[in-house]
Order: structure tokens, then sequence, then C-alpha cells
């Protein structure tokens, strides 16, 4: 009995399918692949979200304006309310641009850009107190899993950039584990490595903000999902959309991969 309902209230949960378009297109191949994804047909039950570079998100904003699935996203934001940062965006431009989404501690972030949890817990605050919804990504590389460590490992990123969070605040958060070995690599996690690992982050949630909350906050899975292994993992029982990169790129693909629930 219990168990029904706890299946109802999953499957009465938003998904998420949002598209990381990474330093990809230019305005005008962006307006078309933009164009291209609001021509699809996408089910009530899926928020699509695309996050174009910041140079992109007007055009896009543009084409999506009508289209109540899809959302604007963007790639980064910069903790300061405004002011002297050369070259960075804040939330409040973002927020008045149209952007509802910001992926924030992507893998790549922390390799190129030497991001701590400490200052992505910073952009996550400033995200949220403009109503703009951090989509947090946590992973690990391949040699902390081939050490049979990638649970501590996640689990000490989430300590450190989201559980000084309040309940309410959490709230607004999504979740994207990307496994950084499964990044643009082809190799996707196998469907018993992505529960383990959303299994364990729910139970982590469940732990410091209490079973409702951890419920309802969406936990997506990026890393090589494509057109033909989305389905498998979006039936996951913990995993709740994904956060695509390469396939988010080909609209064909991406419309499929949004429908795969
Ligand atoms: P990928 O990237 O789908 O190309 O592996 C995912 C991501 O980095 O968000």
């Amino acid at each position: 009995m219990l168990r029904d309902s706890v299946k109802f209230s999953e499957v009465a949960k938003k998904k998420i399918v949002a598209g990381n378009w990474k330093m990809n297109k230019t305005i005008e191949e962006g307006t078309a692949l933009a164009k291209a994804v609001a021509a699809g047909k996408f089910s009530s039950r899926v928020t699509v979200v695309l996050c174009p570079p910041f140079i992109n998100l007007q055009s896009v904003q543009k084409v999506i304006a009508r289209k109540k699935s899809i959302r604007l996203g963007a790639q980064n934001l910069y903790p300061e309310p405004h002011g002297a940062y050369t070259g960075e965006v804040s939330a409040e431009m973002l927020g008045a641009a149209g952007v509802s989404y910001v992926i924030l501690g992507h893998s790549e972030r922390r390799q190129y850009f030497h991001e701590s949890d400490e200052f992505i817990s910073r952009k996550i605050k400033a995200a949220l107190s403009k109503g703009i919804t951090p989509i947090f990504c946590c992973g690990e590389p391949s040699e902390i899993r081939h050490a049979g460590k990638h649970i501590a490992y996640v689990e000490n990123q989430l300590h450190n950039a989201l559980f000084n969070l309040t309940e309410a605040e959490i709230s607004g958060v999504v979740i994207a584990y990307e496994p950084i070995w499964a990044i643009g690599t082809g190799l996707t996690a196998s469907p018993q490595q992505a529960q383990e690992m959303h299994a364990s982050i729910r139970k982590l949630l469940k732990k410091r903000f209490g079973a409702t909350t951890a419920k309802n906050i969406p936990i997506l899975y990026g890393g090589s999902c494509n057109a033909g292994n989305a389905a498998e993992l979006f039936t996951l029982p913990d995993v709740d959309g994904g956060l695509i990169g390469g396939a988010s790129l080909n609209a064909e693909d991406f419309i499929k991969i949004a429908n795969s629930f």
C-alpha cells in the first residue's frame, strides 16, 4: 500500500530534460536549433530547458517565448550582484533576460575554471535570491569510482554546496548527477550505477531536509545520455530526467530524449 502511494507521487512529479549546449552554436545556428526543438511535441509532464551560451539567450528566448513546455537556462553566473567583474554575468541580469534555470558546478567549470564547492554554493544562493532554479551538478572522476569511493565523494560535494541551504531554498534546486567519466565519452552509467547514486543522493537529502522535501527534488542524470539509452535511465525510480550535452545539439535526438518517459 505504502509502495503504491510512493509510486503515485513519483508518477505525478514533473520531469525535466535540460539541454546543455556548452560552447556551441552561433546566434544564427542556435536560433535554428531552438526553432527545431520548439517544433517538437512534448508531454505536459516534462519541462524542457534549453541552456545556450550567454550570447544566444535573447534569441533563443524569442523562439521559445510562447512554448509553455520549454524554459530558458544559462550555463553559469557570477555570485556578486553587479560591479567590476569583467566578463561575468549576474543572477539579476539572467533573470531580466528571461532565464529560469542555471547550470552550476558543472565538472567542466570545476576542472577548467577551478571552481570549488564553496564558490558554487555562493552561486546557488545568488540564483535562488533571484528566483532562478540552479541545476547543481555533482559526480565523481573515474579513479574515485574505481577506488569504490564514489558515494562518499558525491556526498561531500552535496554537503559542501547544498546542505547549508534552508528547506525552502533546497526545494528550489535541481540536482544533476554527472559521473565525469561518462561526460562526452560515450560511456553511460549503467542503470544500476545511476540508480545506486541517485538513491544515495535522495537518502542524504532525506536525512538532511526530510522525506517530503527529498522526494520532490528532481535528480537528473547526465553523461552520454542519448536517444538510445534515455528511456532505460529515465524509468529508474530515482531518476527524474536528464542533463544532455552532445545529444542536445541535434533537435530530433533531443526531442526523442525529452519524450523518453
Ligand atoms: P554529454 O554531456 O551528454 O555530452 O555527455 C553532459 C553534460 O556535460 O552536461
